[in-house]
């Protein structure tokens, strides 16, 4: 038995964490993973997380807990993404379902679509979360691309967004990051999203969001959401994955959402009854711990509230970082214009730097980021910031 089964490839994120683990120098810094750090570079439990974990001390385990706690939750979630005033939420024109953190609710999905859709493909951005490669091709969901991102300008490449929409066969799904688009942290403005909300509706293509990064962006829940109520506001039925794992620091638990827009409620009990069956033949239910730790927090008006500030001081920390280490590298004379670092928003820094760049930072400077130059801005502090300018600046010299 087995003989047949050769080692899959390396994953590109979490491969990095591997090799960063190995190393034995104390100098390594881990810019991999998208996970937050304090600036002591420790791993942080949020306060509000803290103080529901004493508020549920106790209750946790009960079974059937789930399904109450787990309704709850997607309530609040649709609240979340559409608005509390939608009136989808409302009138209660959604099906909505638990999901293990954003990378389940994508293959709930993407499963659901391959089911319903099976004509269909799925159009991703260049680049984007490799995983998503990954969960649309498990699905056997055929894949396009579409462009986003420049990397000569640094900037999104709109027109051919635009150009690559109308010429998508009609009927395609087309996956969007409604902000902090993971790697590049460049999100369209307001009025492109109204653009490019206009182009998918002609050819009728159906969007579908992934919102791993909510309040990571701006620092505000409702702005950060703005992508997804445009479209939804110009006509659009539009689903969403959502994930906890970043912005309440719960990646361990699993906790998200999936969410589709229905017509009316006949359709959305048909549509919440097929995740159900997904769901039911993959793994039954989710746990039910990290559930019950969201859905307090977004229930109770002092927990919330707290989630609100943390994140905004979240998201200064890392805007403060960028602007050190853009500072730090003008000052050490780089003839690089780095002005990008700081145009960027969300968790990462798309540094631009070239594979091989990325593999000197590595052997030479034990800093580890993706073989993209995607730099890990949560994990950058006031301790390290300084070591890795450096690093970047002896790569990148002539
Ligand atoms: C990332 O992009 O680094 C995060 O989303 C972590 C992950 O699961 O890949």
């Amino acid at each position: 038995w087995w003989d047949r089964v050769r080692p899959a490839p390396e994953d590109p994120i979490i491969g990095v964490t591997e090799a960063f683990l190995s190393d034995s120098s104390p100098f390594k810094i881990n810019l991999g993973e998208g996970a937050y750090r304090d600036d002591e570079g420790k791993p942080v439990v949020l306060e509000c997380v803290r103080k529901a974990q004493a508020k549920i001390a106790g209750s946790e385990f009960l079974e059937l807990v789930s399904a109450t706690v787990g309704s709850n939750l997607v309530e609040e979630c649709v609240k979340l993404a559409y608005g509390k005033d939608s009136n989808f939420v409302k009138e209660r024109k959604f099906a909505g379902i638990q999901a293990l953190s954003g990378t389940g609710a994508c293959r709930l999905f993407a499963e659901f679509q391959r089911r319903f859709y099976p004509e269909s493909r799925i159009y991703l951005p260049i680049p984007t979360w490799p995983n998503h490669h990954n969960i649309w091709r498990d699905a056997q969901v055929p894949q396009s691309t579409f462009r986003y991102y420049n990397n000569s300008t640094k900037r999104l490449e709109f027109s051919a967004i635009l150009d690559d929409i109308k010429n998508a066969p009609d009927g395609s799904f087309f996956l969007l990051h409604p902000c902090a688009h993971n790697p590049t942290g460049i999100d369209p403005t307001e009025e492109q999203w109204q653009e490019i909300s206009y182009h998918l509706k002609v050819k009728n293509h159906f969007p579908f969001f992934d919102m791993a990064y909510q309040g990571i962006a701006s620092g505000n829940l409702d702005k950060d959401a703005k992508a997804i109520q445009i479209l939804v506001e110009d006509g659009h039925l539009v689903a969403c994955a959502q994930s906890f794992s970043k912005n309440m620091g719960l990646y361990g638990h699993r906790v998200g959402c999936l969410s589709v827009l229905c017509a009316d409620n006949k359709q959305a009990k048909a549509v919440r009854s097929q995740f159900q069956q997904i769901v039911r033949a993959m793994y039954s239910s989710p746990p039910v711990h990290g559930i019950l730790l969201v859905s307090t927090i977004l229930n109770d008006p002092e927990l919330r509230k707290l989630w609100e500030e943390e994140l905004e001081v979240i998201t200064s920390r890392i805007m403060r970082m960028r602007v050190v280490l853009h500072q730090t590298l003008e000052e050490l004379n780089s003839s690089l214009s780095w002005d990008h670092i700081t145009n960027q928003v969300g968790m990462f820094c798309f540094s631009g730097l070239s594979p091989e760049q990325v593999e000197q930072l590595r052997s030479r400077f034990h800093v580890y980021v993706t073989h993209d130059g995607r730099i890990s801005m949560g994990a950058v502090t006031t301790s390290n910031v300084e070591y890795l300018a450096n690093a970047i600046h002896e790569v990148t010299k002539r």
